[in-house]
């Protein structure tokens, strides 16, 4: 069959292998001094610019309370270049980026501040040709989105108009639960239209998920057992070998559940369930990956079937590590967990039956994040339990980070005059089989911010079914009044996760 002849004539013509280069546009960014803006944020516009993808005319306003002139700001910002970018640093890409660099100082409460910001946008629209187009990254605190929202407004900065494009970057976490995530969307909905907001959940910038959406739509042997007659059950995982280091103030009374199963985790299993869009224009992939969330149904028993941990002291790694109870900042009785695991399933024919298993943690024995999808064993093994007794349950693994890759499992026959059968990998890394390093999340989702493409981004209705997922898991807990298990750091968690699985007859992977 010739390619045009399967074409979707839903898409939209465009050849995808084609650059995209940003049109004339400025960034505003609130929030410079804070840790993200520092190590992601202006690194990955640098390595954007060293890409060629900045229009010449892109310009960067830096909003904040250091007393900074321009140029101070501009020695900031190359700083941070000089330390954490990605490729190398180039000083005529430098210069170019560094010639369209400002600095407005002020509070979010200061009105005054607001009225310089807009001044300095129409300054840059008339010396370097920005077009009007502002994208403004808020990243700050939540709590601050409603004051800066509000003086945008106030100052005429949030109306686009004549075709000048307005746009608004918002980072998780999207509320604390439900209710909260929908006071914070109609806070930030109050002021800019829905498809000018831009929520950050940067795990779909990384090319490892959007490689799960070629690896199954793009391929004709993985689809065709990608349900429950053929899956027994799915694994995603994220681990991390750290604990929450300077976060104290943030992470005590948020926990591993919220802040990474409502968002990365659970936009991974929405990858992996989701039926194929109609195309992988905004609306359709958002559409499939919707549905499938909202067909996720919870356990009766939200107990049995999910675990909580804190770490403890101890020796990790030849060093000897604080418990999370120990750690600067958090109260000696927090509740909070470093370690969750839930089970959902999902009630849809392709899914009925097979449980999805999710668990995040800090302190574990491994920095991964990996989506297992566990095949069930053949239907008539010929092999005697002897013969197979290294051999486990075949395996797509998908490997998003690090050593970024996708792995085969499947039973080989030993070599020798036996008939033995044991577990074998087949491995694709990045590494290997490109020459080319994949970009940061990051530089991948500001130039879509840019170029006003948005569907690596959530929208509303994604967040509040995430929510609506583990608001009742979160609720159970808080209800218990049990502390999180505490499990020793290196470990893969407490007791309880390790009981979940095995109510279910089965094991975590150690990755
Ligand atoms: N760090 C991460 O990897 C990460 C990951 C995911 C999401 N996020 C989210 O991204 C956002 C930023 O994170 P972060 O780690 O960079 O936070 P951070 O280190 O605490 O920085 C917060 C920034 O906000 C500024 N700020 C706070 N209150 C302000 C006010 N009243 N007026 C003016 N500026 C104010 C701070 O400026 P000062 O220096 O003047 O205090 C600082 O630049 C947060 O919403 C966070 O939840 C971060």
């Amino acid at each position: 069959m010739s390619p045009s002849s399967t074409a979707n004539p839903l898409r939209d013509g465009r050849d995808r292998r084609l650059t995209r280069i940003a049109g004339p546009s400025a960034l505003v960014l609130f929030g410079v001094t804070g840790d993200l803006a520092q190590k992601k944020l202006l690194p990955a516009i640098y390595d954007l610019a060293n890409r060629g993808l900045l229009p010449p005319s892109f310009s960067l306003v830096g909003f904040g309370r250091r007393d900074w002139t321009h140029e101070q700001f501009a020695d900031v910002v190359e700083e941070s270049v000089r330390d954490h970018s990605r490729t190398s640093f180039n000083p005529d890409v430098w210069n170019q980026l560094k010639a369209g660099i400002r600095f407005v100082q002020g509070g979010f409460d200061d009105g005054a501040a607001f009225d310089t910001l807009r001044d300095t946008l129409a300054e840059l629209e008339k010396t370097r040709g920005t077009r009007g187009n502002h994208a403004f990254y808020l990243s700050i605190p939540p709590k601050s989105f409603e004051a800066v929202c509000q003086q945008l407004s106030e100052h005429g900065l949030a109306q686009g108009e004549d075709g000048k494009w307005r746009r608004v970057v918002i980072e998780k976490p999207f509320g604390h639960d439900l209710e909260s995530a929908r006071e914070l969307n109609a806070i930030v909905e109050s002021v800019f239209p829905p498809d000018a907001v831009f929520r950050i959940d940067h795990y779909l910038g990384k090319e490892t998920v959007q490689n799960i959406l070629a690896l199954r739509f793009a391929n004709q042997m993985f689809e065709p057992l990608w349900n429950a007659r053929y899956v027994d059950h799915v694994q995603i995982t994220m681990a991390e070998d750290i604990g929450i280091g300077s976060r104290a103030g943030y992470y005590d009374g948020v926990g591993a559940a919220r802040d990474v199963i409502q968002n990365h985790l659970l936009q991974l299993l929405a990858l992996t369930a989701m039926e194929e869009p109609i195309s992988f224009d905004a609306k359709d992939l958002r559409a499939e990956k919707e549905k499938v969330l909202a067909a996720v149904t919870l356990p009766e028993d939200l107990g049995a079937h999910s675990a909580r941990g804190q770490y403890a002291a101890g020796w990790q790694g030849g060093e000897y590590v604080n418990g999370f109870l120990d750690e600067e900042g958090i109260p000696e009785d927090s509740a909070t967990e470093t370690f969750a695991a839930i089970r959902v399933d999902i009630n849809t024919r392709r899914w009925s039956g097979v449980p999805f298993y999710l668990r995040a943690g800090k302190r574990l024995g491994r920095r991964v994040t990996e989506i297992a999808v566990v095949f069930k064993r053949a239907p008539n093994l010929l092999f005697t339990e002897g013969e197979s007794e290294e051999f486990g349950q075949n395996a797509v693994v998908i490997r998003v980070q690090p050593d970024e890759g996708a792995t085969l499992r499947f039973g080989s026959k030993v070599p020798g005059t036996q008939m033995e059968v044991r577990d074998v990998s087949m491995d694709f890394g990045y590494g290997h089989s490109f020459t080319e390093s994949s970009p940061e999340a990051y530089e991948r989702l500001i130039l879509d911010v840019l170029l006003g493409e948005p569907p690596l981004f959530p929208r509303q209705a994604e967040v509040e079914l995430s929510w609506k997922i583990l608001d009742p898991f979160e609720k159970y807990w808080a209800d218990s009044g049990t502390q999180p298990e505490s499990y020793a750091p290196g470990s893969w968690g407490p007791e309880q996760a390790a009981e979940l699985l095995e109510r279910d007859q089965r094991t975590w992977r150690r990755p």
